[in-house]
């Protein structure tokens, strides 16, 4: 029987191919796995109504460890015209699968590393001052909560009246919105947990002092939101006062940290930020090396073992359908080696990333991305590799 047994999830669209390439390259690098495949996406909500059904639940609960390719989501409208018809007078609502995977199994701590690949042509440069160009090399970890705050999904539009009466109460909702007809009203709220918030700061901590980064930034806005931003930022004070005296804690606003990480992004180590904020400075990181196509992710629960690795990427519908695959199949492997980590295959999950490093570095396989061109079939005779051709490069460095 085989060590591992991995939930294999591949979705929709690039999803599902950039999966396979990934698992090639897992099984040359010699990860002994069985996969048994899970039902996920916008195939499902439309045969059958629900893009999670319970069959994939109940495999993820018995394996613990899916590996995942991307979903699309549509908004509410088009998704109601793509149901069966026999589906559509019953009141159905689309909603993210992933977003109801992570809510689910409370995947609360997702973890996002942006590292600078040496000879990435896509590398994030600036100006010295002199006149000259510098390229500086980033390493920056954000810890990003995954299951609460403003994606939490606690909003309505016209609020029913006992949460509108709720609202009232608080002297600033009533002062500056209480002449505002309730139908005209959409709110979505912001909730923060201790728990929670706990939780995703204790993973950031320990993650700098397992690795060495000597800072943990509180990426928020507590100045401003004081009550969910503040509460975080007052928790990692005693935290890292506690428990992690040897390490830094600082404090940035997101909108002066998005400023920050196109200026100096080398100084930051470990980042933690609630749902929203910690999505966004993620995107911003991954801009400084590369993009989508080197963007990876892990997405886990410590206290049921359950993780959920993917790409943070979305399905790119639009390049789904090409005769040959064009993406880049390198956000994929990352986060399969970050699955390795979670499953303490750390000699493997090394071997990948050394391969995948290689290859950068030489240069001489590069999808179309890496090679600034617009995506389009074109793009092989333009000299970019196929999705195919650029996993096959990192299995003959292995
Ligand atoms: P997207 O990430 O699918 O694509 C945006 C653009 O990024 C693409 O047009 C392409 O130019 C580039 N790109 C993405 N992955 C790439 C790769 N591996 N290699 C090279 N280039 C790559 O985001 P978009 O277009 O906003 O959304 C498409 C669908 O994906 C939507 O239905 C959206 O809801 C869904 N989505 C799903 C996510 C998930 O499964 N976790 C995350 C984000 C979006
Ligand atoms: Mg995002």
């Amino acid at each position: 029987m085989a060590k591992h047994t991995i939930v294999k999830l591949p979705g929709d669209g690039i999803g599902s191919v950039l999966l396979d390439q990934a698992i090639s390259v897992l099984e040359a690098a010699g990860f002994e796995a069985e996969y048994v495949e899970g039902d996920i996406g916008w195939e499902f909500w439309k045969k059958e109504g629900n893009p999670l059904p319970q069959r994939t639940i109940d495999l993820i609960a018995k394996h613990k460890t899916a590996l995942f390719g991307a979903i699309t989501s549509k908004p509410k409208d088009a998704a109601l015209e793509e149901l069966d018809q026999e589906l559509r007078k019953k009141g159905l609502v689309y909603s993210s699968p992933i977003v109801g995977l992570r809510q689910h199994f409370n995947l609360d701590i997702c973890q996002r590393p942006t590292k600078t690949y040496k000879g990435n042509p896509l590398n994030f440069i600036r100006r010295d001052g002199k006149g000259g160009i510098e390229e500086p090399a980033i390493d920056a970890v954000i810890f990003r909560q995954n299951t609460e705050g403003l994606y939490g999904g606690v909003e309505w539009s016209n609020p029913p009246q006992e949460v509108y009466n709720a609202l009232m109460t608080h002297p600033k909702f009533s002062k500056n919105f209480g002449d505002v007809p309730k139908e005209e009203i959409s709110v979505s709220t912001r909730i923060f947990t201790r728990k929670a918030t706990e939780r995703i700061l204790r993973a950031a901590f320990d993650h700098a002092k397992t690795f060495g980064y000597k800072s943990v930034t509180v990426c928020e806005k507590p100045n401003v939101i004081r009550e969910t931003s503040g509460m975080m930022f007052s928790m990692a004070k005693e935290i890292q006062k506690k428990d992690y005296p040897d390490i830094e804690l600082w404090n940035t606003n997101i909108d002066a940290q998005m400023m920050w990480l196109t200026k100096t992004p080398e100084n930051y180590g470990v980042i933690v930020s609630g749902n929203m904020f910690g999505d966004i400075v993620s995107d911003g990181f991954a801009g400084l090396i590369g993009g989508l196509g080197f963007a990876c992710s892990a997405q886990i629960n410590p206290d049921n073992g359950i993780g959920v690795f993917e790409p943070t990427h979305g399905s790119a519908p639009k390049y789904a359908d090409y005769d040959v695959n064009i993406t880049n199949p390198i956000a994929m492997v990352a986060s399969a080696c970050m699955m390795l980590d979670h499953l303490k295959e750390y000699d493997l999950a090394t071997k990948i990333r050394s391969a995948v490093a290689d290859v950068i570095a030489e240069g001489e396989v590069r999808t179309y991305d890496m090679l600034k061109l617009k995506g389009s079939p074109d793009v092989i005779n333009q000299g970019a590799a196929t999705t195919e051709q650029m996993a096959n490069a990192i299995i003959r460095k292995l």
